[in-house]
């Protein structure tokens, strides 16, 4: 049967296509749209609102079924106006849409608590920590994860120690010398890229790794593997996180009506070379 009554599409917008974080969401995307004969649409929004709501609008032009945001700069505006005024389902990945939105749930409070018992293992009480300004919702709940398992060792974290810059391999390499100015032993990347812009500050410096200062990255990266050192990072299930939200926006498509479903996912640690014992 060739004809079929939607286009059978959906839009997928992501915050950053050269980011392999997101390459591996859309593999799993892709997969689960097949197997249910649906067809993805994927933009990467470049971290800029406007490029997003102009394909958010373009996309609902074109009748896409429903939407897959994984895109941090969505405002709560954009959501009110584009999409729930077009009725339009949709999914929101790193945030929370509320009680009565389906969505993916990666644990990210238990990934911050593995990553600061593996600093604290390593006998690390200096720690600094780099993330974005405006954090979506899943990096505050890893940041309060994180902080919470320090406390239980009586490690505080000061707002000086934690430096705000963009998510991206140039954020981390940017944020270099204002890690340093902390003198931590151990920096906390709140994800992979950041952590490799900022082996790459330290490589410059003449600063060594984990010998001098400990890198921690999350997300586990294909990257992690090659650079040198490997990067030790907190594992998430990204290819199932597509998938999942895939499934649960084409099932949403199906029955507008049925009750929220939520798919809660595990994180894991992956300790590889660089981190290691205080000096
Ligand atoms: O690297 C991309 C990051 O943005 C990930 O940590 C993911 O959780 C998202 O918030």
């Amino acid at each position: 049967n060739l004809i079929m009554k939607s286009a059978q599409t959906i839009g997928v917008l992501v915050p950053n296509l050269g980011n392999p974080f997101f390459s591996m969401f859309i593999k799993g995307v892709q997969s689960a749209s097949r197997q249910r004969q649906f067809i993805p649409l994927i933009f990467g929004a470049n971290h800029d609102e406007k490029l997003e709501s102009y394909y958010l609008q373009e996309l609902i032009k074109r009748a896409v079924d429903g939407l897959i945001i994984a895109s941090a700069s969505i405002t709560g505006e954009a959501i009110d106006n584009i999409l729930k005024k077009n009725g339009i389902p949709y999914l929101l990945i790193d945030q929370n849409g509320g009680p009565s939105m389906d969505g993916v749930r990666i644990d990210d409070d238990r990934g911050g608590q593995l990553a600061a018992q593996h600093l604290l293992a390593f006998g690390h009480r200096r720690i600094a920590v780099v993330m974005p300004q405006n954090a979506t919702q899943n990096l505050r709940i890893r940041l309060a994860g994180f902080r919470q398992a320090l406390a239980q060792a009586q490690v505080t974290l000061t707002d000086s120690d934690i430096i705000l810059s963009p998510m991206t391999k140039l954020g981390g390499y940017q944020a270099t010398a204002a890690v340093l100015k902390q003198h931590p032993t151990a920096v906390f990347a709140i994800n992979d890229e950041t952590a490799l812009g900022l082996m790459r500050g330290f490589h410059e410096r003449g600063i060594r790794v984990p010998q001098d200062i400990s890198v921690l990255g999350y997300d586990d990266i294909d990257l992690d593997e090659y650079v040198v050192p490997r990067l030790s990072s907190v594992h998430q299930p990204v290819v199932t996180m597509g998938e999942q939200a895939t499934e649960l926006l084409i099932n949403r498509i199906h029955n507008r009506r049925q009750a929220a479903q939520v798919v809660a996912l595990p994180v894991d640690f992956r300790q590889r070379e660089s981190t290691g014992p205080v000096k």
